[in-house]
C-alpha cells in the first residue's frame, strides 16, 4: 500500500505527460494526482483531466498562487525543464515545504548531478541544496540519457549521430558505455517505487535505474547488424571536440561532448534490483532498431 496518497505532477511536457498517463492507467490503486502548469487549457491537459487528473493553473512568481495548488499534496513530482528548473523549481521547494508537503522529486531523469557544477545542470544541484536548507524530504531519480537524444533527426544530427544517413561523428573513439533509460520505462519505475516503497526508504534516497548500457560504439554496430548497412564512423579528435564546444551557444550542446567521452552520463544500476520484473523494452538498443 502507498505511503502517500495524492501527488502533484508539476509541469506537462514530455515527463509530465508519461506520469499523467500512469496514474490514470493505475486507478485501482486508489490515488489521487493533479497536474500543476502554466497553462490549463492546453488539449492535452483537458485529456489528462478527463482521465481522473485535477488541474491546477499556477503562477511560479507567487508563493500564494504554488502554496495553494499544493495544498493537500503529499509528493511533489517535478517534471520541469530549462528554465523551469532555475527559480521556478527553487519556488516549487519553498512552497511545498510550507504547504506541508512530505516528499519533493525534483526534475531528475539523467545523470547524477550530486554536487555537480557544470554550468547546464547546475540548478538541479542548487534544488538539492535548497531541500536541504529547507529539512524538506526528497528522492533523486538518475536514469541516463534517453535515447531519443540520439534517435530523434533533429536532436541527433547537430550531435554528428545520424542514423538516417548512417554517418556518425563521435566525441573521441565512442567506447566509454553510457546508460540509457526512455521515459517511458522509468517512469513507470519512479512511480512504482514512490507507491510501493516504505516513506523512510524514499527519504532522501538516491535511486539510480539503467534500462541499458551501451557505448556509441556498441549502438553503431547493433545498428549495422540489424539494418545490414555500413556505418560512417568518424573519431573526433581533441582539438575537434573542442572547436566544436567553442561553436556552440545553446548550453546543453557544450555540455553534451565531454559527458558522452568520458562517460559521464553512466549512472548506477543498484536500484534495478528494487523492481525485478521491470523490462526497460523502450531502452534496450537491440530493440530500438528491430
Ligand atoms: N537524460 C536525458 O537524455 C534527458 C533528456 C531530456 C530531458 N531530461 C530531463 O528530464 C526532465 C524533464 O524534461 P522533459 O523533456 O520532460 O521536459 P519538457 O518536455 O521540456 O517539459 C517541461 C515542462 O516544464 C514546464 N516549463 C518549462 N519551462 C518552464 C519555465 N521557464 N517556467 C515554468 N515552467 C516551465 C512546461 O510545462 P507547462 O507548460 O505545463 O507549464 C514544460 O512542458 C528534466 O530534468 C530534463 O533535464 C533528460
Amino acid at each position: 500500500m502507498s505511503a502517500y496518497k495524492t501527488f502533484a505532477i508539476v509541469g506537462f511536457g514530455t515527463t509530465g505527460t508519461l506520469f499523467a498517463k500512469h496514474f490514470a492507467q493505475n486507478k485501482e490503486n486508489g490515488l489521487k494526482w493533479k497536474v500543476l502548469s502554466r497553462s490549463v487549457t492546453k488539449p492535452e491537459l483537458q485529456e489528462a483531466a478527463s482521465q481522473g487528473a485535477e488541474l491546477a493553473a499556477v503562477d511560479y512568481d507567487s508563493q500564494t498562487s504554488l502554496i495553494n495548488a499544493l495544498q493537500g499534496v503529499d509528493v511533489v513530482l517535478s517534471a520541469l525543464r530549462d528554465g523551469g528548473l532555475e527559480e521556478v523549481q527553487l519556488n516549487l521547494a519553498r512552497a511545498a515545504k510550507a504547504a506541508g508537503v512530505k516528499l519533493f522529486v525534483p526534475s531528475e531523469y539523467g545523470r547524477n548531478t550530486l554536487g555537480i557544477t557544470e554550468p547546464y545542470l547546475i540548478s538541479k544541484a542548487n534544488t538539492h541544496s535548497l531541500l536541504k536548507a529547507l529539512n524538506l524530504p526528497y528522492a533523486l531519480f538518475f536514469t541516463g540519457l534517453w535515447p531519443s537524444m540520439v534517435l530523434e533527426p533533429a536532436y541527433g544530427s547537430v550531435t554528428g549521430i545520424n542514423f538516417d544517413t548512417g554517418k556518425f561523428s563521435l566525441f573521441g573513439d565512442g567506447t566509454e558505455p553510457l546508460s540509457w533509460t526512455a521515459p517511458e520505462d522509468f517512469v513507470p519505475f519512479v512511480y512504482h517505487l514512490l507507491t510501493t516503497l516504505q516513506s523512510s526508504q524514499l527519504e532522501n534516497a538516491v535511486f539510480q535505474i539503467e534500462g541499458d548500457r551501451k557505448s556509441f560504439k556498441q549502438i553503431i554496430a547493433l545498428w549495422e547488424k540489424k539494418t545490414g548497412r555500413k556505418a560512417d564512423i568518424h573519431e573526433r579528435s581533441e582539438e575537434e571536440i573542442q572547436a566544436y564546444i567553442n561553436a556552440q551557444e545553446m548550453e546543453l550542446l557544450r555540455f553534451i561532448p565531454r559527458q558522452w567521452q568520458h562517460g559521464g552520463m553512466r549512472v548506477g544500476n543498484e536500484s534495478n534490483k528494487l523492481w525485478p520484473e521491470w523490462n526497460p523494452k523502450n531502452s534496450k538498443w537491440e530493440d530500438l532498431f528491430a
